[in-house]
């Protein structure tokens, strides 16, 4: 028996040694258009974003151990994919911006930076202050609101007269590249949460259906079940002189419809979106939802939905 165990003891430590040699490539390619941002702010991401999402990865020993160090290189190569801090001048500023808002809510979402990674490294971890900082910057990069902005009032008193005039009556319901059709319903839908996207100066509101609602109370949300359909319709923030901020110029609607069969290919929903009031379906392609799908990802602990039912 001791004969036997000493072999498979063995044989696994073989085994262990052999994956060593067993490796995906980590490469660090030069860093040529790297963020420039306050020192306090790039202090932030390198600590706790840099080895995932920049050409800088800093690998411990014991990160670089297999079988562990075959998932430290999925998630490097995946990261660097949908963020590189290291490529960040190749983005236009509106698209910069918009990715530190995104990254912002994956921090809050407690999706970034990745939880196991966290465990393993937990200087990486981001404070209260540390998500102060994050914010305060992006804020900051154009100021979004102005007390009284004309080209923002003037915008919606036009969309108030077309409407008035009933110039955008909707005859046939606008369809999406991936055959999801908009629903005129939603205004009848509850109203579950709203949002103040700080960097683009929209408000937004989201509503469910009866399913989705009763899916909340049900605490049955984990996953959503089919036949959930949400939808999030963003307004211009338009400020007064007093400073009240009220919704303006009405922006789009997006939806996301419950379908683990029908919508498989895109985790299970099927998302799509309305511009302007002329409703003008998003995207060039019906690959248009990997968009949405890649910034719902790291919600995969919610379903892929970030608006969640106020915990007790
Ligand atoms: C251990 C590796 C790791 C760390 C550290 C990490 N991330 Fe990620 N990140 C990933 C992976 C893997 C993905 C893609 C898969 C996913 O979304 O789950 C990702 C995706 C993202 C995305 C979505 C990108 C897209 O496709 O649009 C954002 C934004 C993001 N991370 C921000 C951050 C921020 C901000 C930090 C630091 C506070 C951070 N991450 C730290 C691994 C990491
Ligand atoms: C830049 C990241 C990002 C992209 C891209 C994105 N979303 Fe979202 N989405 C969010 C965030 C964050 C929320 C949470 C509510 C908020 O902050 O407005 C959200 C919420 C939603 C909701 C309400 C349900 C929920 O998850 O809370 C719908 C519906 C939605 N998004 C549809 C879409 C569609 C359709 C697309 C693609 C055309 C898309 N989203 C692309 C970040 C994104």
């Amino acid at each position: 028996m001791r004969r036997k165990i000493a072999f498979v003891a063995a044989l696994m430590l073989i085994a262990f040694t052999g994956l060593q040699f067993i490796r995906p490539k980590i490469k660090n390619p030069p860093v040529t258009a790297d963020i420039q941002a306050p020192s306090n702010v790039e202090a932030i991401l390198r600590r706790a974003c840099y080895d995932c999402h920049s050409n800088e990865t800093n690998l411990r020993w014991y990160d670089k151990i297999q079988p562990v160090y075959w998932q430290v290189a999925a998630h490097v190569n995946e990261g660097r994919e949908g963020l590189n801090f290291s490529d960040w001048k190749n983005m236009a500023p509106a698209e910069q911006k918009a990715k530190l808002w995104e990254s912002i809510n994956q921090v809050i979402a407690g999706a970034m930076p990745v939880q196991n990674y966290v465990m393993v490294h937990p200087s990486a971890k981001l404070s209260k202050d540390d998500l102060v900082i994050l914010k305060a910057y992006v804020s900051g990069m154009t100021p979004v609101n102005k007390p009284g902005d004309t080209a923002k009032i003037n915008a919606q008193m036009q969309q108030l007269e077309q409407w008035q005039n009933a110039k955008f009556t909707i005859g046939k319901l606008p369809i999406a590249l991936n055959g999801i059709s908009y629903m005129p319903d939603y205004k009848n839908w509850q109203a579950i949460s709203t949002t103040n996207r700080f960097d683009n100066g929209t408000l937004r509101v989201i509503f469910g259906n009866n399913i989705a609602v009763n899916a909340m109370k049900a605490n049955n949300i984990h996953p959503w079940p089919n036949g959930t359909i949400f939808a999030k319709v963003a307004w211009d923030q338009v400020e007064d002189n007093e400073g009240n901020i009220k919704t303006g110029a009405f922006k789009q609607i997006e939806y996301m419809i419950k379908d683990d069969q029908k919508y498989a290919s895109t985790m299970g929903w099927g998302f799509a979106r309305f511009k302007t009031t002329k409703l003008i379906p998003y995207g060039k392609t019906a690959l248009f939802a990997t968009e949405c799908v890649n910034c719902h990802r790291p919600q995969k602990d919610e379903d892929f939905v970030f608006t969640q039912p106020i915990k007790n």
